[in-house]
C-alpha cells in the first residue's frame, strides 16, 4: 500500500511540473533567470505547463513589474515587453536623479567652477568663478588685472582654468652690473632675491641679472606648485607650467570621478 502512494505521488509531480533550463518546478514556483529576470511556472488543471518572464530583477534586488521602471540613484532600469513577448532590462539615465543633493536645473559653485544639474543627475560646467566673483563661459575667456582668464572644457571631460601673462623684460638701473633691480607687475622696484605674490597665484622672485622668474604658483586654498609640477590634492589636479612662448599657465581642474554609464541591455 506504501509503496502504490510513493508511485503515484511521484507520477503526479512529474506530470505537474514545469522544465526550464535542466530544472524542474511546481505550480506558482518562481526563480531568478541570469540575475535580471524572474520566471514563473504555471500548471493548468487539464496538466500543460508554461513558463513565463513575470518581471524583471534589478541589480539593487528588487522587482520591477513588466512595462514599468524603477529609479536606482542616476540610473533607470526599465522593464518591458514587446507584441512578440520578448522582456527587455535596459539601463538608462534616471531622469529624477539629483546631483549630489542639488535638484535638477539648479546651479552652484564649487571653487572655482559653476556647475548645474541636468536631468540624469549629470553635472555640467557653466562657468569659471574669478576669486572676485567674475564668471568667465565655458570656453571662453576674459581679461582680469592685465591677465587674460581662460576657461576650457575639453572633451575628455578635463576642465582647464588658467591666467596667461608674458614676463616683462628685466630692467636694469644705472651703469652696466652695479645696481640690478627688477620691476613688478605695479611697475614698482624689487630687489635681488626678493620674493612677492602677484596676482594671487604667481610666487615671483628677482634674478642677479634682473630678470622676473616665477618660483610657483600658488592655488586659491595655498596649496604651492613649484614651476612645471603637477599636484593632485583634495580632488582637484593643479598644474604650473611655462609654455614655449614664456607664459606662465596655472591651471586647476576638478578630477572627475564620475564615468559615462555604458547603456546594458539584457535579453532573454
Ligand atoms: C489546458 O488548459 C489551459 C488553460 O485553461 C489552456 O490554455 C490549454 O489550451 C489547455 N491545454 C490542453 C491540451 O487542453
Ligand atoms: C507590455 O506592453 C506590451 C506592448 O505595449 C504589451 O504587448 C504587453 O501585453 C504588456 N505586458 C504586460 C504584462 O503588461
Ligand atoms: C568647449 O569646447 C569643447 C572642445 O572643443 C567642446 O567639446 C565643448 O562642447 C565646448 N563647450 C561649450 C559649452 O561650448
Ligand atoms: C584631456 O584633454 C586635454 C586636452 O587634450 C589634456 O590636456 C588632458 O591631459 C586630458 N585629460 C585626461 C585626464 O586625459
Ligand atoms: C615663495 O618662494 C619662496 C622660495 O621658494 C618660498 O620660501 C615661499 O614660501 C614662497 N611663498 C609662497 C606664498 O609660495
Amino acid at each position: 500500500m506504501n509503496f502504490i502512494i510513493v508511485f503515484i505521488a511521484f507520477v503526479i509531480s512529474q506530470a505537474f511540473a514545469c522544465r526550464h533550463g535542466g530544472g524542474t518546478f511546481i505550480n506558482g514556483q518562481e526563480w531568478k533567470e541570469r540575475d535580471a529576470f524572474i520566471m514563473k511556472c504555471t500548471i493548468h488543471e487539464n496538466g500543460s505547463w508554461k513558463t513565463e518572464v513575470v518581471a524583471c530583477l534589478a541589480p539593487n534586488g528588487n522587482k520591477i513589474p513588466i512595462n514599468s521602471s524603477l529609479d536606482d540613484g542616476n540610473d533607470q532600469w526599465k522593464c518591458s515587453m514587446n507584441e512578440r513577448g520578448m522582456v527587455t532590462l535596459v539601463q538608462g539615465a534616471n531622469p529624477n536623479a539629483k546631483c549630489d543633493g542639488h535638484e535638477v536645473g539648479s546651479r552652484w559653485q564649487e571653487k572655482s567652477f559653476e556647475l548645474e544639474c541636468l536631468s540624469g543627475g549629470i553635472r555640467k560646467l557653466r562657468s569659471c568663478v574669478t576669486e572676485e566673483g567674475q564668471r568667465i563661459p565655458v570656453n571662453g575667456s576674459k581679461e582680469v588685472n592685465g591677465f587674460v582668464l581662460v576657461c576650457q572644457s575639453f572633451p575628455n571631460g578635463t576642465v582647464s582654468f588658467h591666467g596667461q601673462k608674458s614676463i616683462k623684460a628685466p630692467k636694469v638701473f644705472g651703469d652696466s652690473q652695479t645696481v640690478v633691480k627688477c620691476s613688478d607687475e605695479q611697475n614698482g622696484d624689487r630687489n635681488v632675491g626678493e620674493f612677492w605674490i602677484e596676482n594671487h597665484r604667481f610666487n615671483k622672485t628677482c634674478r642677479a641679472n634682473g630678470a622676473v622668474e616665477v618660483v610657483n604658483c600658488i592655488s586659491k586654498d595655498g596649496v604651492q606648485i613649484p614651476l612645471n609640477r603637477q599636484i593632485v590634492q583634495d580632488g582637484s589636479r593643479y598644474t604650473c607650467e611655462m609654455t614655449k612662448q614664456g607664459t606662465i599657465r596655472f591651471s586647476a581642474a576638478p578630477i572627475d570621478e564620475k564615468k559615462k554609464k555604458m547603456l546594458r541591455k539584457f535579453f532573454i
